[in-house]
């Protein structure tokens, strides 16, 4: 649960004047876009960010945050993927209620029956009319996207302070409370993704970026899916230090620190501690939250035995937690999200994450912290 905005406390006593779109206050700038020169502290003013003068003022008791836009203290985002219809994806969406939640980010593959309308029931059912999502398509939302994407056009129109430029869950890059999202159907629909998540993120002037989609390389799940994504939208989030979030495998998998994704011999350049990752210019990992409720599925140790790279893997015969990883038998609709809490202990540049179950309920199989630079 986001805390009640103190950006002169988060990042500097200067310039607190201008962040105006505190939390819930439902502001928006004037301006919208996020394109070019259109970010900064306009941009901060209207999404409750803190203002680059905010985050840079003399004086200030947080860290010096070069002049960017910090998140909302206490901001929590849900993350999910592969949803389907029925008891495991409501239990997720109770998990998100409880959790107190601000946002939660859908990362494709909807309800699997190309059944639109059931689709939002169930979301607005769970989670009521008013709460704030995004999606991104994927695989399974392709027959019926020119039903889905209205709606998630017609969701954005209703977030109180949310700024976004591009096409709603196709290519979109939106600023809220403060975090950056790129959501992207890179190799599911389209072209051109590489692009656009290079061009936005090196446009954003926010200390936590996040890129988003539904699909994934080989390399970059527990199971059999290919290489279907490319490197490319993987290294330009690595480049710019975005988180990257992904689904389509259904299972849960979390990576150590990268610095070098794409190279497989190097081991993605993986490096760290197993519950801490950094975010950074050239550094970032890799999350694929596919258990969003839909059936989940094995591990496969003759494609992934030798993959380093991972820190946390929960499938339905096997988990991996600290390093250690042990034969499991896990139920075929367990489900959970991911939760990430911005701006932890009061630090604008700090996260502390889980991912937490809701079938099973309430347990945790992932908890680790994040580092910005
Ligand atoms: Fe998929």
């Amino acid at each position: 649960m986001a805390a009640d905005l103190s950006p002169a406390g988060a990042a500097g006593s200067g310039g607190s004047g201008a962040s105006t779109g505190g939390a819930g206050s439902g502001g928006t700038t004037a301006s919208g876009g996020l394109g070019g020169s259109g970010r900064g502290a306009g941009h901060a003013a209207g999404t409750g960010g803190v203002s680059a003068g905010g985050a840079s003022g003399a004086g200030g008791e947080g860290p010096d945050l070069g002049g960017r836009i910090a998140p909302e203290i206490g901001l929590k985002v849900a993350f999910f993927g592969d949803q389907s219809l029925g008891a495991s994806p409501r239990a997720v969406l109770d998990l998100i209620h409880q959790e107190q939640a601000d946002l939660l980010v859908i990362l494709g593959d909807f309800d699997y029956e190309d059944d639109p309308e059931a689709w939002l029931g169930q979301l607005e059912g769970g989670l009521g009319e008013d709460f704030p999502w995004l999606a991104v398509g994927g695989n399974h939302d392709l027959a019926k996207w020119s039903k889905y994407q209205p709606m998630i056009e017609r969701k954005l129109a209703q977030i109180p302070g949310i700024e976004c430029v591009g096409v709603a869950g196709h290519q979109q890059s939106c600023s809220y409370r403060g975090v950056h999202f790129v959501l992207s159907r890179v190799g599911t629909s389209g072209s051109g993704h590489e692009d656009f998540i290079r061009d936005e993120l090196a446009a954003s002037n926010h200390v936590w970026k996040i890129c988003g989609w539904h699909k994934n390389q080989r390399g970059m799940q527990l199971g059999s899916k290919g290489d279907e994504v490319g490197w490319r939208a993987y290294q330009e989030c690595q480049n710019a230090g975005a988180i990257i979030t992904t689904g389509h495998e259904h299972s849960y998998g979390r990576t150590l620190t990268m610095s070098n994704i794409g190279d497989a011999s190097a081991e993605h350049g993986a490096f760290g501690d197993w519950d801490s990752v950094e975010v950074g210019a050239g550094k970032t990992f890799v999350v694929v939250a596919g258990m969003g409720g839909v059936w989940i599925r094995d591990y496969h140790p003759d494609l992934h035995a030798d993959d380093l790279w991972w820190a946390t893997m929960y499938t339905i015969d096997w988990e991996m937690r600290q390093g250690a990883g042990q034969s499991a038998d896990h139920g075929s609709r367990d489900a959970g999200a991911l939760f990430i809490e911005f701006g932890a202990d009061g630090d604008p540049l700090k996260a502390k994450a889980t991912f937490k179950l809701a079938v099973p309920w309430g347990r945790v199989i992932d908890e680790f912290e994040i580092t910005a630079e």
